[in-house]
């Protein structure tokens, strides 16, 4: 529902989640900045993340690794020479696609004509050419197809070609000494160049896994998704470092794992689903994605792959220094197995945004009404609490303000005396705040508040020294 995804990105706009980069100097594509409500969102979100790696499970330590690593490793990783996709250009506007894209673009168009069949069969025909790399075929299914471009009406293609899509960079100051470095395109690489780092001072036993958030850099082509798909972004990744031979369990364990994290959103297992990979990854022997049903369709938000030892092995061969693990329990050395959940913390965001708006009709029969609200859990809340007082007069504000102190060291609180306490209410939904309260005259007689709730819109009676502790409850679910 391609409405509902606009009315999120003009509403992340227009309360502070999300802007454009630079958007006075018209934005820059595919690049986003958090506002002071969306920063506040993925910081929740990229908490939780991290306690449900770091804390929850005794044997995952984080590392916070520099985005700048020795070119050598992008050598090693795979990444120079593999870490491209197939593009191809229009001659007539001289504009780049994406080769799947293209086609996705295309077979999504099928879908909405109800061609439900068709659809199926490109996006098959397209796998299967993708995976054997099959440049010629692709173009044929592209020309066959008569897939065309926004632009014009039969598209005059170049031949299929690979581009790299790292960023790359200076690293020095004049020209002929710098040498060339690469924006890292996934946190992952700097895990295992600490691998023995790690484990040596953490004297981590196998199976033990290293945690990372961080900005990772991709000159994606088509990237016109909001969040979705961004050249700058923020991944959260975990390597967990396993026996060879175990890597199965393992594998089908954190995609276990990682689903009850999602369902731990709260959001209903119907909205997502696994997606086994059929070309797999240059390092990867078995993959899958975790789909989440955005307004624009089911789409990956993680990843979890079985690496091998391909990294570990490669920075080894590249580097001369030994990756090998000794296991007192077998008496033998030898480079761990990985498997790697990867997760983009702002498609991450996108999700939680996308499960959480509504837009409600409140109509009564003499008034119409209507709402737009965003259902966070209350643990992924921009504000836990808004306080209100009634008026801006009689004592209320000074009594809303020992309320503020009280519980602003625990949780983030919102103070508002300015407007209706209807209009606040609504604002307060709109940003996502699951509980207001509201100090008024009684407060003064038996230092009792209005309570309300965000989802319900229900309002009760409860003692100002209750308040503390039905937040933090529901902060801790
Ligand atoms: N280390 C493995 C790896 O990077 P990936 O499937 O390329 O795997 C993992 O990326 C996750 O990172 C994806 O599932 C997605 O959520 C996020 N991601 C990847 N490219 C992105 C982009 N251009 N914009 C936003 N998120 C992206």
């Amino acid at each position: 529902d391609n409405n509902k995804f606009q009315a999120i990105i003009s509403h992340c706009k227009e309360y502070g989640f999300i802007f454009q980069s630079s958007e006075i100097y018209d934005g820059l594509s595919a690049v986003y900045d958090y506002g002071q409500n969306g920063s506040e969102l993925k910081r929740n979100i990229r908490d939780y993340w991290w306690k449900s790696m770091t804390q929850f499970h005794e044997n995952i330590v984080g590392i916070d690794a520099a985005i700048f690593m020795h070119p050598t490793t992008w050598k090693a990783s795979g990444h120079v020479d593999n870490f491209s996709d197939p593009m191809i250009d229009n001659k007539d506007s001289k504009k780049r696609y994406r080769v799947d894209h293209l086609i996705e673009a295309h077979a999504e168009k099928l879908a909405l004509e109800g061609k439900k069949e068709e659809e199926a069969a490109l996006l098959q025909s397209m796998d299967n050419l993708l995976a054997k790399d099959d440049f010629d075929g692709l173009k044929r299914l592209i020309e066959d197809n008569k897939i065309k471009c926004s632009v014009s009406g039969t598209a005059h293609w170049t031949d299929i070609r690979q581009f790299n899509l790292m960023f790359s960079t200076q690293l020095g100051s004049v020209a002929e000494e710098a040498s060339e470095i690469y924006l890292r395109p996934e946190t992952a690489q700097g895990i295992f160049v600490n691998f023995l780092n790690v484990q040596k001072t953490g004297r981590m036993k196998i199976p033990f896994g290293i945690a990372q958030v961080g900005k990772a850099f991709r000159n994606e082509i088509v990237a016109r998704q909001f969040v979705f798909r961004m050249r700058e972004f923020e991944q959260m990744e975990m390597q967990f470092f396993v026996r060879p031979g175990t890597q199965k369990e393992w594998y089908e364990y954190w995609k276990a794992e990682r689903m009850k994290w999602h369902l731990s959103l709260g959001i209903s297992p119907d909205k997502y689903r696994f997606h086994d990979h059929v070309k797999l990854a240059f390092y990867a022997d078995a993959a899958c994605d975790i789909e989440y049903d955005f307004p624009i369709g089911f789409k990956e938000v993680e990843g979890i792959h079985s690496r091998t030892d391909h990294d570990l092995s490669r920075h080894q061969e590249y580097s001369k220094k030994k990756m090998q693990y000794f296991d007192t329990e077998i008496n033998q050395n030898y480079i761990p197995y990985v498997i790697e959940t990867s997760i983009g913390l702002d498609r991450t965001v996108l999700m939680v945004l996308s499960e959480a708006y509504a837009e409600e009709d409140l109509s009564t029969e003499d008034k119409k009404d209507s709402r737009v609200v965003l259902k966070f859990p209350a643990k992924l809340a921009p504000i836990k609490l808004a306080v209100l007082p009634l008026t801006k007069k009689d004592g209320l504000p000074e009594i809303a303000r020992e309320i503020m102190d009280g519980c602003k060291k625990s949780f983030r609180c919102f103070y508002e005396e300015k407007d209706t306490i209807g209009k606040r209410y609504r604002r307060m939904d709109a940003l996502g705040t699951p509980f207001c309260v509201t100090v008024d005259h009684q407060t003064k007689e038996d230092n009792t508040v209005t309570i309300r709730y965000r989802d319900s819109m229900q309002q009760e009676r409860i003692p100002i020294a209750e308040i503390s502790r039905i937040i933090n409850e529901a902060i801790d679910q």
